[in-house]
């Protein structure tokens, strides 16, 4: 869909897109137009006709601000917002937007990225065409940046999967389909695959999983791939996200409202699919593992209750106080389940608690990490793709509180208090001595409203981020 051409074709009837910043004249859209006064302020964008002179109908010159100030995060909101406008096939001039910061390449791959995700619509389930597809773009560069493009396109092809996988309600996003879909991904991309289903888990002992399960007629999954991107396979980093794919809170029943966007809950388990799809098809020089573990928490005859004490794949038994803290417990198992793979670092993602949306909203992601080498080396990442995370606490005032049972190894909700970290130093727990991020997307996941990146529904965050860390 993105198409690279050396120099601005003037007999093209596709409308032309320019950029200019504060204070800066625009040659060509002064040869066009003659002397026009344009709107050069941040994210203005103007839609000037050519009235007939010219075979194209219209040119868009997108106010850049100061050219300088310009990150690739405003970049990209400038890039969505165009991306939404366009309602048909255009060019644009590329090196209109590069400045002393960010190179043509990174212009070009945050470019196709954004308008990927940005004009991407979930209509009916199973409908895995966005409309982004209908469109093509006919880019103008000096130099070969068709490399870049291509890039950006399949990152933002794989966040619009992990999309609609979260978008899917939950009766058609089941632990069982979840892991169909992930095999067919595996296959595509030539992935080792398995998947452990009842009788495996029963074998191994994944005890968190299955209690977690049982209040379900759905029976769960263990979903793992393997990407291996260098010559052997050493030095695995595994990804675990929390395929949930329907959060009632079981015994601990939730309320109605909050009941309400629970579909959501495996959004860590479809971004760590978006995250290995782009990965895989980057085809990144990295060994990479993901474990999804996937149930629904609901209610029945069979359902773990409160007060119950489990037992889990480590070996640790825990008293659950509230079957709702149920995140943490499938992600126990998830865990130790990567590290029996022989991961050498772990990554977790989950919308693991409402204290993380209270204390951060939905723009930042909460980061806990046991290990700052790796964390510093996961922040950078985070901070070329422009993606918001803040790391919060974990240490030993709330590992204190997880190992407090009287009846257990360890309880799954001491206290409110402090719940982001309390959930994090459960976590931690399990991931013991392997260098260990946990990500908390319980805000960031889905979003209530829409942007310039895209509807509103789910985010495909993280994506970009993970993707970087192996580049
Ligand atoms: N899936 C929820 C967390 C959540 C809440 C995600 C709101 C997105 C929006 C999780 O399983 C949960 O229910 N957590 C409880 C933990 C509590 C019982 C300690 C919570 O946050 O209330
Ligand atoms: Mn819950
Ligand atoms: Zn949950």
């Amino acid at each position: 869909m993105f198409k690279t051409v050396a120099t601005l074709d003037e007999t093209t009837t596709l409308p032309i897109v320019f950029g200019i910043g504060e204070q800066e004249t625009h040659k060509q859209v002064q040869t066009f137009l003659g002397t026009v006064t344009l709107d050069t302020t941040y994210k203005e964008i103007a839609v000037l006709p050519t009235y007939g002179k010219y075979s194209f109908e219209k040119i868009y010159v997108c106010g850049l601000g100061a050219r300088k100030k310009l990150t690739t995060q405003t970049l990209r909101q400038l890039f969505g917002k165009l991306a939404q406008m366009m309602k048909q096939d255009f060019s644009i001039q590329l090196t209109d937007f590069v400045t002393e910061s960010i190179t043509l390449g990174e212009v070009a791959a945050i470019f196709s990225e954004t308008v990927v995700i940005a004009r991407y619509e979930f209509k009916k389930h199973g409908v895995f065409t966005p409309k982004y597809e209908t469109l093509s773009v006919q880019v103008i560069s000096p130099e070969n940046i068709q490399f870049d493009l291509a890039n950006g396109e399949v990152i933002g092809t794989a966040i619009n999967h992990a999309r609609t996988l979260a978008n899917e309600p939950g009766n058609k996003m089941t632990p069982r389909i979840l892991a169909k879909y992930a095999k067919g991904l595996a296959e595509k991309y030539d992935m080792e695959y398995h998947v452990l289903k009842t009788g495996e888990l029963e074998q191994i002992g994944a005890d968190a999983l299955l209690a977690v399960n049982r209040g379900s007629d759905e029976p769960p999954r263990m979903i793992v791939l393997k990407y291996q991107g260098l010559d052997t396979w050493e030095n695995p980093t595994a990804l675990v996200g929390k395929g949930l794919t329907f959060d009632a809170g079981g015994y601990s029943l939730k309320i109605s409202g909050s009941m309400q966007g629970m579909k959501y809950d495996m959004t860590g388990g479809a971004n760590v699919l978006g995250a290995m799809e782009a990965i895989a098809g980057l085809g990144l020089k990295a060994n990479v593992l993901a474990v999804i573990p996937a149930t629904e928490n609901l209610i029945n005859g069979k359902a773990v209750k409160v007060d119950d004490v489990i037992g889990s794949l480590a070996g640790k038994t825990i008293e659950v106080n509230n079957t709702d803290a149920e995140g943490r417990l499938i992600l126990a198992d998830g865990i130790e389940y990567a590290r029996q793979l022989g991961a050498k670092r772990i990554i977790d993602m989950a919308t693991l608690t409402g204290a993380c949306v209270v204390a951060l909203g939905s723009s930042f992601t909460g980061a806990f990490s046991n290990d700052d080498a790796f964390y510093d080396e996961f922040a950078q990442a985070a901070k070329i793709t422009a993606e918001k995370v803040w790391r919060l606490p974990v240490d030993e005032t709330y590992t204190e509180q997880v190992k407090s049972s009287s009846v257990a190894d360890l309880i799954n909700s001491p206290s409110r208090e402090g719940g982001a970290s309390i959930a994090a130093a459960f976590l931690q727990e399990f991931a013991q001595d392997t260098a260990w991020i946990h990500l908390d997307i319980a805000g960031t996941g889905d979003v209530k409203s829409g942007s310039d990146l895209g509807p509103s529904g789910a985010t495909g965050v993280m994506i970009r981020t993970l993707t970087q860390l192996f580049s």
